[in-house]
C-alpha cells in the first residue's frame, strides 16, 4: 500500500470514530460526598480505568503520590483529580472541578463538587445542570448529615433518581451486612424525599471493586458495576422538547438596520416562523431569522446560543424571556421558593438582597420564612433566619415583576441565586415553587395632593436627616438640637427617634440582627410618608447595618436621604453610658448590645460625619445645618 493510502485509510477511519463519537451520548453526572470518603479516589480510579488519564499525567501522579500521597507506595489516585496545590496540601477539595471521560458506550461529565461542610455552595453548583448524582458514602461511617444535606438538594433540584456508592468496603472486611445496613437506612429516606429510583453499589474506589470490574471479594454482590449503572442508567433531559424559553442577555444592535435578542436557549425549540411573546409585556412577533454562531440556522434548541430576529418592533430588553406564544411563563413580583443558604452571615427576612434568575436581576426581599429544614428528619422548624448550609421555604418579594417558571415545570428559568449587595457573593440558592398573588390586587392610587403640592405649601424642600452611631454616640441630642434650629428657622420637621418608636409601633421588636432589620425597615418607610407629607424628617436610631441604611435610601427620591454619621469612638460612648447600658451588657446582663457583642457597621460615604468626641453639640449642628442650607 502506498504511504498515501494509508493516509486515506487513516482518514476513514477517524471519520468512522468520530462519527460514532458524535453519536455517543452524554450522561452528565454529580458526585456528592463528605470529606475523606474517597470521592477523589473514585474520580480517579474512574479517570485512570477509562484510560483517560494519559502517560505523562500518569508519571507526574507517581511522583507526587510520594510527596503528597496517603497511600504509600501505591499511586494515590485522588491527586489524580485534586488539580490544585491548595486542595492537595489541606487534603480537601474546594471548587467545582468538571472531569470529562468516556467509555465505548457513553461520554461523560462529572461535576466534582467538595465534600467539606463550607461548600454546598459548589455543590448546588455542580447539581443543577446534572442528570444523576452519585452520593458517595464511607462505610464506616455511613449515612452522615452532610449525605442527607446533599441528597435534600439534590432532590429540591427535581433530579429523582441516584447511585449510592458505598465506598471503603475493604476497610469494613468487604461485610454484607455493612452494605446492606447503610442501604437500607438511605433508601427509607431517599424515599421520603421523593427520590424514586436509587441504585446502589458496594465499592472499594481505591482498590477497583465494582467500578469498572465485578469484585472477586464481594461474591454476594450480582448487581451491575458503578460503570455498567452509569452507561446504562437512563437520563431524562428533554433535549430540545419541552417549552420554549429564550432569556435575553441581551439587544444586540450594531446599526439601525439590525436588531436582534441573543441569549442561552434554556428550554424547548424555536424555528422560523414560530409565533412568540416577550414574557413581560405579552407582546408578539414572529420570528424572522435566527442567526447561530455560524450562519443563520433553521431552527435552534435548548443549549444553542441564538440571536432572534422578529418580524417587528416590539419592546423586548435585556432580562425578559421570549417563550412562544399560547405558552406564557408567569409574571409576578413575589413567589414561594425552597432556599438554601450558603453565607457566613444569616439569612435575615426582609433584608435586600440582589436576585439573578436567568438573564434577569432585581431587588428581593425574603418577606416570610416559612420553615427551616432539619436535613436529618426532613422536619420542618420554626426559624427567624437560615445559618450556613441551612435549608429552608420562604416567600420572597422583588422591587418589579420579572418573568420565571415554577421550577418543577421548567429548571432552566426557575431556579435562581441571591447575591449579598455589597459584597456580590452569592449567598443563596433556590427554587420557585409558585408564583404568589398577594398584593396583585391593590393598586397605587394618585391622590390629587401630592408631595410636590405638600412641600410648596410648607415652604421647603422634604428630606430625611439619618442619624446613625452607637448608643451614647449624642444621635439624639443633635438631632434634638436639629431640630429646634429648623423649627426656628420656620421648618416643619419630625423627629423620630429609636427609643421612642421602639415604645409604640416597634415595641414588639427586640435587638436580635433580624429585628434590627425589621426595625429599620418600619422606621423607613414611616419616614418616606413623611417625607411624602412635605416635613423635613429627623431619624435618630442606631441603624447598626449598611444594608438597610442602603435600603431606607433606596426608598427615597435622589438627594432626599441624608445620611449623617455621629462618629463617637466606642470608649467614649463607653465613658458617657448616659443609660447605664454599657456596664450591663459588659457584665452580661444585657445581650446584643452594639459594639459590644452586636456589629455595628460604619457608614463608608455619609454625607456628614459628625466628631462628637472633638467639637461641641453647637459645633455639630451647625455642621448640619450649613450643609442643609448649601443643599437648598
Ligand atoms: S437599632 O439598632 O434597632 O437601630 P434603636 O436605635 O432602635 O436600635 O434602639 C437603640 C436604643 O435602644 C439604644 O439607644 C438603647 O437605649 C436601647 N437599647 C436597649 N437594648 C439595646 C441593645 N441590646 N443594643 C442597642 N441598644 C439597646
Amino acid at each position: 500500500m502506498s504511504h498515501a493510502d494509508d493516509t486515506a485509510s487513516v482518514k476513514i477511519d477517524i471519520d468512522l470514530f468520530l462519527a460514532a463519537q458524535d453519536r455517543k451520548d452524554q450522561l452528565r453526572f454529580i458526585t456528592c460526598g463528605s470529606v475523606d470518603d474517597g470521592k477523589s479516589t473514585l474520580l480517579g480510579r474512574l479517570l485512570y480505568d477509562s484510560k483517560t488519564v494519559f502517560e505523562d499525567q500518569l508519571s507526574a501522579t507517581v511522583v507526587e503520590s510520594h510527596k503528597y500521597g496517603t497511600q504509600g507506595d501505591t499511586v494515590d489516585l485522588a491527586l489524580l483529580v485534586d488539580g490544585l496545590q491548595a486542595e492537595r496540601e489541606q487534603g480537601i477539595t474546594i471548587d467545582v472541578a468538571y472531569r470529562y471521560f468516556e467509555t465505548d458506550k457513553r461520554k461523560f461529565i462529572a461535576a466534582d463538587t467538595p465534600g467539606h461542610e463550607q461548600y454546598t455552595r459548589n455543590m448546588a453548583t455542580g447539581a443543577s445542570n446534572a442528570d444523576l448524582a452519585v452520593i458517595l458514602v464511607d462505610a464506616r461511617k455511613g449515612i452522615l448529615t452532610q449525605t442527607r444535606r446533599h441528597s435534600y438538594i439534590v432532590s429540591m433540584l427535581g433530579m429523582r433518581q441516584a447511585v449510592l456508592a458505598v465506598n471503603k468496603l475493604d476497610l469494613m472486611g468487604y461485610n454484607q451486612q455493612v452494605f446492606d445496613q447503610i442501604v437500607a437506612e438511605y433508601s427509607a429516606f431517599a424515599a421520603e424525599l421523593g427520590i424514586e429510583d436509587v441504585r446502589c453499589v458496594p465499592l472499594s474506589a481505591l482498590h477497583g471493586d465494582n467500578v469498572f470490574a465485578s469484585s472477586a471479594s464481594m461474591p454476594w454482590y450480582t448487581g451491575p458495576t458503578l460503570m455498567e449503572i452509569l452507561e446504562t442508567i437512563e437520563t431524562h433531559r428533554d433535549n430540545g422538547a419541552g417549552r420554549f424559553r429564550l432569556p435575553v442577555q441581551w439587544v444586540n444592535r450594531p446599526n439601525s438596520e439590525f436588531r436582534g435578542f441573543s441569549g442561552l436557549i434554556a428550554s424547548g425549540t424555536v424555528a422560523c416562523g414560530m409565533s412568540i411573546i416577550a414574557a413581560t409585556s405579552g407582546r408578539s412577533a414572529t420570528v424572522s431569522r435566527i442567526v447561530g454562531p455560524s450562519g443563520d440556522l433553521d431552527r435552534a434548541q435548548a443549549g444553542q446560543s441564538v440571536t432572534l430576529v422578529l418580524d417587528n418592533e416590539i419592546d423586548i430588553s435585556r432580562g425578559d424571556i421570549i417563550v412562544e406564544r399560547g405558552d406564557p411563563p408567569e409574571v409576578a413580583d413575589q413567589f414561594a421558593a425552597h432556599l438554601i443558604w450558603m453565607d457566613n452571615e444569616a439569612m435575615l427576612p426582609e433584608r435586600p438582597y440582589v436576585i439573578r434568575l436567568a438573564s434577569t436581576t432585581a431587588t428581593a426581599q425574603i418577606t416570610d420564612l416559612v420553615h427551616r429544614i432539619d436535613v436529618n428528619t426532613l422536619d420542618f422548624l420554626a426559624a427567624k433566619t437560615l445559618e450556613l448550609n441551612d435549608v429552608g421555604y420562604c416567600k420572597i418579594a422583588l422591587d418589579r415583576a420579572i418573568a420565571f417558571d415554577v421550577h418543577a415545570d421548567n429548571p432552566g428559568t426557575g431556579a435562581f441565586v441571591l447575591i449579598d449587595t455589597f459584597t456580590n457573593a452569592t449567598v443563596g440558592a433556590g427554587v420557585i415553587d409558585f408564583a404568589l398573588r398577594r398584593a396583585s390586587n391593590i393598586a397605587w392610587h394618585d391622590m390629587k395632593i401630592d408631595k410636590a403640592a405638600r412641600a410648596r405649601i410648607n415652604g421647603q424642600k422634604p428630606c430625611v436627616l439619618w442619624f446613625t452611631g452607637l448608643s451614647g454616640a449624642g444621635k439624639s441630642t443633635v438631632a434634638d438640637q436639629v431640630e429646634q434650629k429648623l423649627l426656628g428657622m420656620g421648618k416643619r420637621t419630625y423627629l423620630l427617634d429609636g427609643d421612642n418608636v421602639r415604645h409604640g409601633l416597634n415595641k414588639d421588636l427586640g435587638f436580635t440582627d433580624q429585628d434590627r432589620v425589621e426595625n429599620i425597615r418600619r422606621v423607613a418607610e414611616v419616614a418616606k410618608l413623611m417625607v411624602d407629607a412635605g416635613l423635613v424628617t429627623l431619624v435618630s436610631f442606631i441603624s447598626p447595618f449598611r444594608s438597610e441604611r442602603q435600603m431606607a435610601r433606596a426608598l427615597m427620591e435622589d438627594g432626599e436621604f441624608i445620611e449623617i454619621f455621629v462618629d463617637t469612638p466606642l470608649e467614649i460612648c463607653e465613658a458617657r453610658d448616659p443609660k447605664g447600658l454599657y456596664k450591663k451588657a459588659r457584665a452580661g446582663e444585657l445581650k446584643n448590645f452594639t459594639g459590644i457583642d452586636s456589629n455595628y457597621e460604619a457608614p463608608l460615604d455619609a454625607e456628614i460625619v459628625l466628631k462628637s468626641d472633638e467639637h461641641d453639640v453647637d459645633v455639630l449642628v451647625d455642621q448640619v445645618i450649613e450643609h442643609l442650607l448649601a443643599r437648598q
